[in-house]
């Protein structure tokens, strides 16, 4: 079981590899995303964007749009503090896209790439987290990203279909696809067993830190639509080797207070007087920062690390079914 898993972990980053260097492979037909929800050619309207925004397309996951929404890691698309709403916002991104790659790029071209490339420009103080949305799993349609962006423009700015250009999927853009149907043989599993698995305290003890739908611990992210917006290798990775890639906001840090004493968690408050640190389960800790020596990033997720050998393949198949089926 453990070999399985190594291979499992091998074929893994290979197939990381072949989604960074992107192979140019002509795409199976299967890749073409499925029927949409906005009517094929139809001049897109930002109702129908925001009906994507808010369903299908999973971006309310992680974004919220000024007080709408309860996602916090991720940029706001609302005005915001000093920030304009990503209709008006987007124009200045682009700006900074030229000052900082050289390559000019329309307001609108900005919010197309930000959908369809989302690691071409990673926004200041986030991590290249988001999903390309025309790849698994998400695969949204031409039609449907053009009425995405017309949402979008809608927040702060005005509305122009004009300038817009979306490539459609068959032209080639889509060669994550292949990688992430190399996990198709693990997502196969029994989704009800995975269930179990998930929420049995005598289990692994997912649900201890992980919430889906109302039951569930709360010291790593809720994964109730985590299937929506996470491929089979992205799942596989988070469970498998959790300090891979750390989910935005989970990172965690060592602070050291002049008492001598050490506290590890991840800092969910802070302002210029003090910060409040939660180390597992209800456990939360206001320090002054006057009070602080040392303050560390550590480079390790509070998840534990060891479900590669203590999962067999089968628990694993079933865990990934069930996550992917959490949509
Ligand atoms: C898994 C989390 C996740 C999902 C799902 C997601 N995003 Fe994002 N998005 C991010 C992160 C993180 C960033 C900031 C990093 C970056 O620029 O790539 C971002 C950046 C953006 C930006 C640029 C914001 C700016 O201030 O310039 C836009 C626009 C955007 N997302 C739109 C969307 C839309 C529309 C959807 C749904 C189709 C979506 N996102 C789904 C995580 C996500
Ligand atoms: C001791 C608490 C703990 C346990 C037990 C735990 N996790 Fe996690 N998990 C976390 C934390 C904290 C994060 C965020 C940091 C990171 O990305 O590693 C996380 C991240 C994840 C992610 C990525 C989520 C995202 O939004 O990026 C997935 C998927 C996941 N865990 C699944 C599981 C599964 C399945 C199990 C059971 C086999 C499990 N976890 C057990 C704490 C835990």
């Amino acid at each position: 079981m453990k070999l399985a898993i190594r291979a499992l972990l091998l074929a893994l980053f290979a197939g990381f590899l072949i989604w960074t260097i992107g192979p140019s492979v002509v795409p199976s037909p299967s890749s073409v995303p499925a029927a949409t929800a906005v009517p094929a050619g139809a001049d897109p309207t930002p109702a129908a964007g925001e009906a994507l925004f808010w369903g299908k397309g999973r971006c309310f996951t992680c974004h919220s749009v000024g007080d709408r929404g309860g996602e916090r890691r991720c940029p706001n698309l609302g005005a915001q503090g000093g920030l304009s709403a990503i209709g008006a916002r987007a124009a200045s991104r682009a700006a900074d896209v030229t000052a900082k790659q050289g390559r000019a790029l329309s307001a609108t071209a900005y919010l197309v790439e930000s959908l369809l490339d989302p690691s071409a420009y990673v926004v200041d103080g986030f991590k290249p987290e988001m999903p390309a949305v025309m790849k698994a799993p998400l695969k949204l349609s031409a039609d449907e990203v053009r009425a995405i962006v017309v949402y979008l423009q809608s927040l702060g700015g005005s509305v122009d279909l004009g300038a817009m250009e979306v490539p459609s999927p068959a032209s080639g853009c889509d060669a994550a696809q292949v990688s992430a149907d190399d996990w198709n043989p693990y997502l196969a599993g029994d989704v009800a067993r995975g269930e179990r698995l998930f929420f049995d305290p005598a289990g692994p003890g997912c649900s201890a830190c992980h919430k889906v739908g109302e039951r569930g611990g709360t010291i790593g992210p809720e994964l109730t639509h985590v299937g929506g917006v996470s491929s089979g290798a992205l799942l596989v990775e988070s469970i498998l080797e959790p300090s891979a890639r750390i989910a935005s906001g989970y990172e965690v840090t060592e602070i050291r207070t002049q008492d001598g004493a050490t506290l590890l968690g991840r800092v969910i408050a802070e302002d210029d007087a003090s910060l409040t640190v939660a180390s597992g389960g209800d456990a939360r800790q206001t320090v002054a920062k006057a009070a602080i020596v040392a303050r560390t990033p550590r480079a390790e997720s509070l998840m534990p690390a060891g479900f590669a050998s203590r999962l067999t393949v089968a628990d694993l198949s079933d865990l990934l079914t069930y996550l992917s089926a959490q949509r």
